[in-house]
């Protein structure tokens, strides 16, 4: 069994415990880790990290490809080893840390951190932790559900420790398409000319003696947590299919539409799926993430090709899929997330790109990240490298949050992640603003009168009104912008006193 996993009978002699890894790991290093939303993340070596560290306090500066599953950022923050950490998160304990400005949190672009790994402005990495299906016989990693940034991490680190994860079925070899892109300024094209393009090689191509230890593991990936489609989602994902075919209808799309991509959370899963019931058919997808919708639409007959960087799946669909490899796999490619997020493929192939807002104000500007501009959520993950680049940049969410205590449409956003020069059309539950080629004048009529929620209906156009009385290509009043937020902080409510509804 293990010959299949561990190709090079050399390796034998490296497989160590987890703890035996993990003690390789000191105080001050840096630590690139497998894993993105998730899947493929290494499993058993940062467990007995933070069991090392309760009796031998060390910290280390932790960059993996995106979040992690099995609550390993929670028992990391626990352990106290967490000092710096980049680029994405979503654990509640750890993004309780960062916000009491305990943990040092980078939330960068996806696709950029390997480059700036790359280039020297940060790093070294002094070891990666690899999650792997397989080791070659000249030493190349094979990974396993995600890619992430572990090829890159594997190739500049000084030392790899590879976690062979034997719970995740071979039939995963092949799925991935490994390309380093060449070095700048002088780069040469990254020739993905559609979703399905391959250009590099199915595994992580690195010297066999950098390889330090081998941990054998038996966890699968974590389930995804996503929420059901409800209401407010499926009305989200009418519009957005009403006004996709709109554009059919006004030529500038055909029924199979350009590549799409979805990003994390339950609101664009959600709208996803409404693609199944959608009159397009021969869909790709060019994402990030392929979550549970993507295996939908593909099931339906509308999805003929998926590209990714990882596949995140819920427990049942996480089953159907591994249990029908077979059926699926000439319909999937993973790719290193700066190919899955690269500004040059997002442009050439002409994504749309869907990504969620936490508010967005009555211009345009979307806030992905932080609560009244202070409180890290999760990090602008892929939505930035998308949203700058796509063809069409959608950005939804539901009009109101808390119990409609929050209203998601604020006169200005707190924090800014895309700027109104990013965003083209915006989706809540109540309709969808179409800002292309608008004014801000126009682009805030539109938003107001197509996405608030009935309930701040009055008090929105109260403060455009009187702001536009004052004039500005942008009208803003500045002493008033931020008070639906300070009035959300003080009384728990964005409602203002004279707001009847
Ligand atoms: N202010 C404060 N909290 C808000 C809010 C606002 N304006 N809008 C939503 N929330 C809260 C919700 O109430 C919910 O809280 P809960 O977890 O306590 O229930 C939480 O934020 C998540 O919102 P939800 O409506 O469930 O949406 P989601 O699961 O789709 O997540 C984002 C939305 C924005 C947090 C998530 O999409 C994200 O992190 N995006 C940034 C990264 C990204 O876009 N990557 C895409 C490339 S893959």
């Amino acid at each position: 069994m293990l010959e299949k996993r561990i190709r090079n009978q050399s390796l034998m002699s490296k497989i160590v415990s987890a703890h035996e890894a993990a003690s390789l790991i000191k105080d001050g290093m840096v630590v690139g880790m497998s894993g993105f939303t998730r899947a493929g993340d290494a499993k058993a070596v940062p467990v007995a990290m933070a069991e090392i560290a309760q009796t031998n306090p060390f910290q280390i500066t932790l960059i993996t490809g995106a979040s992690l599953g099995h609550d390993v950022d929670k028992i990391l923050t626990e352990a106290n080893i967490l000092e710096r950490r980049m680029p994405f998160q979503v654990d509640i304990t750890l993004r309780a840390a960062i916000n009491r400005g305990e943990v040092m949190f980078i939330d960068q672009h996806l696709s950029e951190t390997v480059e700036q790994l790359r280039s020297k402005q940060i790093g070294p990495i002094d070891y990666a932790v690899v999650e792997a299906l397989a080791i070659t016989q000249d030493g190349a990693i094979i990974p396993t559900t995600s890619i992430g940034n572990s090829a890159s991490f594997a190739i500049l680190a000084e030392k790899v420790i590879v976690e062979i994860n034997l719970n995740h079925p071979l039939e995963l070899e092949g799925l991935h398409d490994i390309y380093i892109p060449t070095k700048r300024p002088s780069r040469e094209p990254i020739a993905v000319m559609d979703c399905n393009s391959r250009v590099g090689t199915p595994y992580i191509p690195i010297p066999i003696e950098k390889i330090a230890a081998i941990v054998i593991t038996h966890e699968y990936d974590s389930a995804s947590t996503v929420e059901p489609a409800d209401d407010e989602t499926s009305a989200i994902a009418q519009h957005l299919i009403r006004f996709l075919e709109d554009e059919v209808e006004k030529g500038r799309l055909d029924m199979s539409l350009n590549p799409l991509q979805a990003g994390i959370g339950s609101i664009a899963n959600a709208v996803l799926k409404g693609f199944a019931e959608s009159p397009f058919h021969n869909l790709r997808m060019y994402s990030e993430v392929l979550q549970d919708s993507t295996f939908d639409l593909i099931d339906a007959g509308k999805l003929d090709f998926a590209s990714g960087s990882s596949i995140t799946l819920s427990q049942s669909y996480a089953e159907r899929v591994y249990n029908n490899l077979d059926r699926y796999r000439d319909q999937l490619i993973l790719r290193p997330q700066e190919i899955s997020n690269h500004p040059e493929v997002i442009r050439r192939l002409g994504i749309i790109g869907i990504n969620t807002a936490l508010e967005f104000d009555i211009y345009g500007n979307v806030n992905s990240t932080h609560v009244d501009g202070t409180n890290m959520m999760n990090g602008i993950g892929g939505s930035g490298d998308f949203a700058r680049n796509a063809y069409i940049s959608i950005f939804v969410s539901k009009s109101i949050a808390k119990n409609g205590q929050i209203s998601s449409i604020v006169p200005m956003v707190t924090h800014v992640d895309h700027n109104e020069h990013d965003v083209d059309i915006l989706v809540t539950e109540q309709g969808l603003a179409d800002l292309r080629g608008l004014a801000p004048r126009e682009r805030a009529r539109t938003i107001i009168d197509n996405c608030v929620h009935p309930d701040y209906q009055s008090q929105i156009n109260d403060y455009y009104e009187r702001a536009c009385a004052r004039g500005g290509h942008t009208p803003h009043l500045l002493e008033e912008a931020f008070s639906w937020h300070l009035n959300r902080q003080q009384t728990g409510t964005m409602r203002l006193n004279n707001n009847k509804g």
